[in-house]
């Protein structure tokens, strides 16, 4: 029988976390904060073909690597199966099918091996992954959030309590990459392709800082900002004009991203706290963490960024938030579903 009320708790325990939400297969082991090994099979380049994830490939991708990719990471980590304390997977937000691939292969597992299964939220991932970056960081915090599906400024208060400050009031950071990846005519994924075209150009081009002013809260709009570079490049063609696509790149990394670094130090000033963390994909842009990197310095504040690795989809975050839900004793039931979206908190 399984009962997820029977566990004890130990003080350092090795964590297997498993992520499987989007196109990423991947599986990492810790013991206590320290990460052991971490490992990825990628279906990007298949996506690629079709502009985009296709959730049947996803899924399908999923079903062949799981296996393998647990194996490695186990291996790599120099661990047998029967040294884990405790099995942590994601289970949504995502695609359900993709989810529901890991989620099932951690029940079993978890089973199999007698110990707790602890259910991660992506979003809550992605921000433990500072704590990997830093053994000894603890909240109060500012952290600056930036993903495929969000952008939020946020107090991390706890380790499980978010407070927003701010956040984007239509489309997300990482989607406005990869939107503007498409217009420029770059392969997916997209951000990555803008920063490295951006290298080589100039800020240049008028565009609007995805700030909206005049507004009682912080609030981003990357959809505006997306329109502005659609107009500038069709306004181009129209007029039988060559655009510098990498002065259009260069600077639409400005207009992204300078606003988020501006607010979220600020917010960190505001509140008094002397630390900012970031997570998500968009983290692992070089513009994006020189200018948080001088920005945090200048205004006297610490920064933990988590190495660019475990910005962008991985499994080492996912089982950093489950070492904080296993010190809590929050397991889950072997009957749990995916989800396709879940709130922060
Ligand atoms: O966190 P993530 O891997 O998946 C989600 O949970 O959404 O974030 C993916 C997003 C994509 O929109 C991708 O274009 C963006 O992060 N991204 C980047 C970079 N690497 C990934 N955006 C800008 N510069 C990058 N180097
Ligand atoms: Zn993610």
């Amino acid at each position: 029988m399984y009962d997820k009320n029977s566990f004890k708790i130990k003080e350092t325990p090795v964590i297997l976390g498993l992520e499987s939400s989007c196109d990423e297969t991947a599986a990492a082991v810790i013991r206590g904060r320290k990460l052991l090994s971490s490992k990825i099979i990628s279906s990007a380049t298949e996506q690629a073909k079709y502009g985009g994830v296709v959730p049947e490939i996803a899924s399908r991708a999923h079903t062949e690597a799981v296996d393998e990719v647990v194996k490695a990471a186990v291996e790599e980590a120099g661990i047998t199966l029967n040294e884990i304390d405790a099995v942590a997977v994601t289970y949504g937000a995502g695609l359900l099918g993709a989810l529901l691939v890991g989620l099932s292969f951690a029940k079993s597992l978890a089973y199999t091996l007698g110990v707790p299964l602890i259910v991660v939220n992506h979003i809550r991932g992605h921000l433990a992954a500072s704590y990997l970056a830093d053994d000894k960081l603890k909240p109060p915090y500012v952290t600056l959030l930036a993903s495929g599906g969000h952008t939020a400024i946020l107090h991390t208060v706890t380790e499980t309590e978010f407070k927003l400050l701010g956040g984007t009031c239509d489309d997300a950071a990482g989607e406005a990459f990869d939107k503007v990846a498409r217009v420029l005519g770059l392969e997916y994924p997209g951000g990555v392709n803008v920063e490295r075209l951006a290298k080589s150009g100039e800020n240049n081009v008028p565009l609007p800082k995805c700030i909206v002013r005049d507004s009682q809260t912080i609030k981003f709009s990357y959809s505006g900002l997306k329109t502005a570079v659609i107009n500038y490049c069709h306004t181009a063609e129209q007029r039988g004009e060559n655009i510098v696509k990498e002065d259009v790149a260069n600077s639409f990394q400005h207009a992204a991203v300078d606003p988020l670094v501006e607010k979220t130090v600020e917010c960190a000033l505001n509140l008094g706290v002397n630390t900012v963390t970031a997570g998500g994909g968009v983290i692992a842009n070089g513009y994006l963490r020189e200018r948080l990197s001088s920005a945090c310095k200048k205004a006297g504040l610490k920064l933990v960024l988590p190495e660019k690795k475990y910005c962008t989809d991985n499994a080492a975050m996912i089982a950093a938030e489950g070492l904080i839900q296993y010190l809590a004793g929050n397991f889950a039931d072997l009957s749990i579903n995916a989800r396709a979206q879940i709130p922060l908190n």
